[in-house]
């Protein structure tokens, strides 16, 4: 899957990856890509946020289990502030990243035209162990065990957005 072109050249690239509460899917993906992305040098290239189309966590550090998560793989997940997803941040990023399909409906539902909602994608577009799009599974429900296997399906992912980054900025 090719990423939208850049709309700002001269610009970092920018990012919005969502989920419905912003406090385990999206800033866990948000923390591996940045790291990712520091690591190969492009992190003044692209720029990377996280939003929930739900406001209830707006301001709350990221859920326990997945920081813990994110701290035994080496990551730094103390800066997260959940965010909560409007309309004006289609104008602000190059794309749109969605965690599921109701993201996807809700998104979408914000969307003005056509043109937003083309650059409104499944994370999951990218993972390569995938033919298609499908959901990031949300463990906010279960045990310590789904944030691991989230960590390992978004590490996965998030190398091969870096891949396509490369290509598109
Ligand atoms: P997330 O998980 O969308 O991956 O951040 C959830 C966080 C909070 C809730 C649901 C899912 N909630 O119902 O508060």
């Amino acid at each position: 899957m090719v990423l939208p072109p850049p709309r700002r050249p001269g610009t970092p690239y920018s990012i919005a990856l969502v989920c419905l509460g912003n406090i385990c899917r999206s800033p866990t993906a948000q923390v591996v890509l940045t790291s990712k992305l520091d690591a190969e040098g492009l992190g003044d290239l692209v720029r990377v946020r996280s939003a929930g189309t739900g406001a209830w966590h707006v301001g709350e550090a990221m859920d326990r289990r997945a920081a813990t998560t994110l701290t035994a793989h080496g990551y730094d997940p103390t800066r997260h502030r959940a965010q909560h997803f409007c309309a004006d941040w289609f104008d602000r990023h190059d794309v749109v990243l969605v965690m599921d399909d109701r993201n996807l409906l809700e998104v979408d539902a914000l969307a003005q035209d056509d043109e937003q909602r083309k650059r409104t994608l499944l994370f999951r577009t990218f993972d390569p162990d995938v033919a298609h799009g499908i959901d990031l599974p949300d463990p906010w429900y279960g045990g310590q065990d789904g944030f691991e296997v989230m960590l390992g399906v978004v590490e996965r992912t998030a190398d091969a957005l870096v891949t396509e980054l490369k290509r598109t900025v």
